[in-house]
Order: structure tokens, then C-alpha cells, then sequence
């Protein structure tokens, strides 16, 4: 009786860190997505510059998914600083720094992605996707 006992709870506690493992695999998963950027939808639009197609780079979508995590929603800081600054920089020297790392000069923080290594969503970020982040939080 007691040996069931014991069975049956350690049989339940087994299950409870299994549910328990998912859950924490979903989570880390999503999170995972959300960092790695935008879905494959807005990238398939293709980007033809300055023409109205249809949505072809979203640069609310792209920085949601790819920025916001550090530098906060509405780009007013967190992990990363509130980027209002970068309102005024020239679109070269914005892409410069979220290619490369290098703002004005400076080389960034090594907590701030290498977006030309490792990609928005996986795919090499194109000029428009830059551009269209840049518009988005001139916006802000
Ligand atoms: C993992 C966190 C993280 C993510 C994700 C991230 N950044 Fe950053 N970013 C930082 C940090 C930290 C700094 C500050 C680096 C420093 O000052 O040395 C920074 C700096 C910057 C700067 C320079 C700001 C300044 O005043 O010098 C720009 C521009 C920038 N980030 C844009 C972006 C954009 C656009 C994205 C999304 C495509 C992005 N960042 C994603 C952490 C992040």
C-alpha cells in the first residue's frame, strides 16, 4: 500500500516536470521567434523602393519583433538606450549601427546585435528593412 503510494507520487511529480519542461520549451520557444524577427509574410513582399506595394517591409512589425525587446516598444529604452536620438541621424549612419555596431564612429556595445550577421528573421536584412525601422521610429 504504502509502496503504491509512493509510486503514484513520484509518478505524478515525474508528470508535473514534464508538463512543467514543455511549458518552459514553449515559452523559451516563443521568445526565440519574437527575437528572431519578422514572420516570413512581410519579407515575401518584396521591396521595391519608394513605390507603394503592398506591404513589403513593416518597420512596426520589424522592430516588435527584432528591437523592442531591448530597447523597449515605443524605442524609449531598456536593456538597450531610448533610441529618440537616432530620430536625427542620417539613414546611413542608423544603418551603419544597427549593421554593424558602430554608431557614429563608436563601436557599440557587444550587447547590440550585428543585424548584418545575424539577419532579421533569419534572412539578410535588406536596405528597405533598415529604412523602414528607421521611418518607424522617426514616427515614434
Ligand atoms: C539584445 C539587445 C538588443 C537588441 C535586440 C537590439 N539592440 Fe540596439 N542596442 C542595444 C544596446 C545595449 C545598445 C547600446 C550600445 C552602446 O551604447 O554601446 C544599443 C544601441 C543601439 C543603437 C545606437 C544608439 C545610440 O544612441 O548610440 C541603435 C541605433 C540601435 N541600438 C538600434 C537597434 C535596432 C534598430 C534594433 C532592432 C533591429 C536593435 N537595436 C536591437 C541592445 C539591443
Amino acid at each position: 500500500m504504502d509502496d503504491e503510494r509512493v509510486k503514484t507520487s513520484s509518478l505524478v511529480w515525474s508528470l508535473v516536470g514534464f508538463v512543467a519542461t514543455i511549458g518552459l520549451s514553449l515559452g523559451a520557444y516563443t521568445v526565440g521567434q519574437r527575437m528572431s524577427g519578422v514572420s516570413g509574410e512581410a519579407l515575401a513582399g518584396g521591396a521595391a523602393e519608394g513605390q507603394a506595394t503592398q506591404v513589403s517591409v513593416n518597420g512596426g512589425e520589424l522592430f516588435a519583433l527584432s528591437c523592442a525587446g531591448c530597447h523597449g516598444a515605443k524605442a524609449e529604452g531598456g536593456v538597450g538606450p531610448n533610441l529618440a536620438v537616432t530620430k536625427s541621424w542620417a539613414l546611413p549612419v542608423f544603418s551603419e549601427a544597427v549593421l554593424h555596431g558602430q554608431a557614429e564612429g563608436r563601436t557599440l556595445s557587444s550587447i547590440m546585435p550585428h543585424f548584418a550577421d545575424t539577419g532579421l528573421s533569419g534572412e539578410p536584412a535588406t536596405p528597405a528593412q533598415i529604412e523602414a525601422i528607421h521611418n518607424f521610429i522617426k514616427s515614434l
